[in-house]
C-alpha cells in the first residue's frame, strides 16, 4: 500500500485528464476506487483484464479509457436489463473491449490466461469472495479485485480474516488523497461512507478490495473455508431472524 500511496502524487493527475469526460453513472464504480484499480493493475503489468458485472458500463468505460492497449473482457449476467443498451451506447467503438454474458463464475476462471488481473462487481458477498479465489485458484490471474466490501460487512471481516495481505481503497490515506477525484459522486454515497464521516479511519466510499496472487493451493484452501464460513454465516443469519 506504501507504494501505491507514494505513486498517487505522480499518477493521480494523469488518471483525473483520462477520466476528466466521463460523467458518473448510478451503481458505478467510484473514481479513486478505479484510480486504486488502475495502480494495483499496472504494478501487476496487466496483460488483460476481465471484469465481472459491467451494469451500466461506468467501470468499463473507465478502464476502457485508461487501458487502451489492454484487451478487456467485460462479463455481465443479465441479458435483459435495461442497462445492457446504456453499457453498450458507452462502450461503442471501443474495439479493445469485449461485452459478454453469462454467469462469472463459470466464464471467468474459463476465460483466465496467464497475466490477467480481475475484477468482480458481481457476483456480491461470499458469492464474489468465492470467485475471487477461484480465480486465483486457476493459477494464472496475478490480481484480483473485488468491489463492495465495506467496513462493517461480514464479507469484509471475513476477507481481513483470510486474506490479511489484502489492501483496501478506503485506506485513510488513499482516501484523503483521492476522495477529492469524487466529486460528481459524492451524493450516491450514503452519509456513513463520506469521507468527513470516516476519515480518519477506514470505511469511505463503497469499497475495492485488492487481492494479489497466492500459491494455488492456498486459493483452493480458502476457496474451501469460505465457502464453509458462508454457509455457517447464512444459518447463524437465519436463526437470528
Ligand atoms: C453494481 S453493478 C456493476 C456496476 C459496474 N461495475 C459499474 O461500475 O458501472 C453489478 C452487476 O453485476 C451483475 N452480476 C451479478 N452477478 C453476476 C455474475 N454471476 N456474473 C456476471 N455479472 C453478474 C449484475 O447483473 C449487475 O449488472
Amino acid at each position: 500500500m506504501e507504494a501505491w500511496i507514494r505513486a498517487v502524487g505522480e499518477e493521480k493527475a494523469r488518471f483525473a485528464a483520462l477520466v476528466a469526460g466521463i460523467p458518473y453513472e448510478k451503481k458505478g464504480i467510484l473514481f479513486s476506487e478505479m484510480f486504486f484499480f488502475q495502480l494495483g493493475a499496472r504494478s501487476a503489468g496487466a496483460k488483460r483484464i476481465l471484469e465481472s458485472g459491467r451494469a451500466r458500463g461506468q467501470s468499463t468505460l473507465v478502464l476502457s479509457v485508461c487501458f487502451p492497449e489492454v484487451p478487456i473482457l467485460s462479463i455481465e449476467h443479465d441479458p435483459n436489463s435495461p442497462d445492457v443498451a446504456v453499457a453498450a451506447a458507452r462502450l461503442a467503438g471501443r474495439d479493445h473491449v469485449q461485452l459478454l454474458f453469462g454467469d462469472a463464475r463459470r466464464r471467468m476462471p474459463e476465460l483466465a490466461e496467464a497475466g490477467d488481473v480481475a475484477l468482480i462487481d458481481g457476483p456480491k458477498g461470499f458469492a464474489g469472495l468465492r470467485l475471487a479465489f477461484r480465480v486465483l485458484a486457476t493459477g494464472k490471474v496475478s490480481m484480483v479485485f473485488i468491489h463492495d466490501v465495506g467496513v462493517g460487512t461480514p464479507d469484509r471481516a471475513w476477507l481481513e480474516r483470510i486474506a490479511p495481505e489484502a489492501v483496501y481503497s478506503d485506506d485513510p490515506e488513499f482516501a484523503r488523497l483521492c476522495h477529492d477525484l469524487d466529486g460528481a459522486a459524492r451524493d450516491d454515497l450514503p452519509e456513513a461512507n463520506r469521507f468527513e464521516t470516516t476519515y480518519p479511519r477506514p470505511g469511505y466510499g463503497f469499497t475495492l478490495a485488492c487481492l494479489p496472487r497466492i500459491p494455488v493451493a492456498t486459493a483452493w484452501w480458502r476457496l474451501a473455508m469460505t465457502a464453509i464460513w458462508g454457509v455457517i454465516h447464512r444459518l447463524a443469519v437465519r436463526r437470528l431472524t
